[in-house]
């Protein structure tokens, strides 16, 4: 008997741990998304921490690659608050407030998204290590009303509302199930690449504008490899030289598919 309740016990715990593992299905695709169609060539995704001093100093940049790009490409926003950020949920749970109210207008979330980059010294943890809950929520909402978002009454409901909350759990769920461990992380055609706040305008184009042109040939035109070896900028600011026989793959660097030779691509 003992035996039985252990193995049932065994059973019922392996049974919990499959259905917590499960993401709840969103009632629509996790994020927000401008531009181009949620299909276009080329997909840009960021997810971020709207406490996060990199996303803060990444922002700038990915509004300039909306305004390069227009519709061309498609760039999605996803919320990942990280734990260590103690206000960064309540921020998070702000923007999917914001979109709810105002039917999802993306201009305001953006902006939203951009004036709490802009105030994030309010709501770091040494700002607020004084503060209750209520009064960091209370101060948020005066922000958002102050900006002309939402008034503050409607602001503050969207952060009683369990829905909301619940949505925002989803989305950082979401995120987790896509592997993304810290902020921000960027993922161009559903890949994560090394892109970060130390990547220009420039460097996302040495990135985009190939995928946008891949039925042109691009070559690189940097040259300090050997003249036997072929440069292989496969990713911003990284750079190596291919031997005879090795792809330049984008995102990895050199290559070598021809597996009869083992590891000796010539
Ligand atoms: C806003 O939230 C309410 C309550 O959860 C929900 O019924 C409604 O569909 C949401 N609207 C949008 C645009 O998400």
């Amino acid at each position: 008997m003992m035996q039985f309740i252990k193995i049932s016990l065994i059973f019922t715990v392996i049974y919990a741990g499959f259905i917590s593992a499960q993401v709840p299905i969103p009632s629509r695709p996790d994020g927000y998304g401008v531009g181009g169609p949620a299909d276009a060539h080329v997909v840009v995704e960021m997810f971020f921490d709207p406490l996060c001093p990199g996303c803060k100093a990444s922002w700038p940049t990915l509004l300039q690659l909306i305004q390069t790009y227009t519709t061309r490409i498609h760039v999605r926003i996803h919320t990942f608050p990280l734990p260590y950020h103690t206000n960064s949920f309540v921020a998070s749970q702000g923007l999917h407030v914001i979109a709810n109210a105002t039917n999802r207008n993306l201009d305001t979330i953006f902006r939203y998204a951009t004036r709490v980059f802009e105030t994030q010294e309010m709501w770091s943890n040494d700002a607020t290590k004084s503060m209750t809950m209520t009064q960091i929520i209370d101060s948020l909402a005066s922000m958002v009303d102050k900006a002309g978002f939402l008034s503050k009454a409607r602001f503050l409901a969207g952060m009683a509302s369990d829905d909301i909350n619940e949505e925002t759990r989803i989305s950082w769920k979401y995120a987790c199930s896509r592997g993304i461990v810290g902020t921000p992380t960027f993922l161009i055609n559903g890949v994560a690449t090394s892109a970060s706040s130390a990547w220009s305008l420039d460097d996302w184009k040495s990135v985009i504008d190939p995928i946008l042109a891949s039925n042109e040939d691009v070559s690189s035109q940097i040259k300090d490899c050997p003249p036997n070896q072929k440069t292989c900028q496969y990713a911003p600011h990284k750079t190596q030289c291919c031997l005879a026989g090795e792809n330049c793959i984008p995102n990895v660097g050199c290559r070598c598919f021809n597996l009869k030779n083992g590891n000796k691509c010539a």
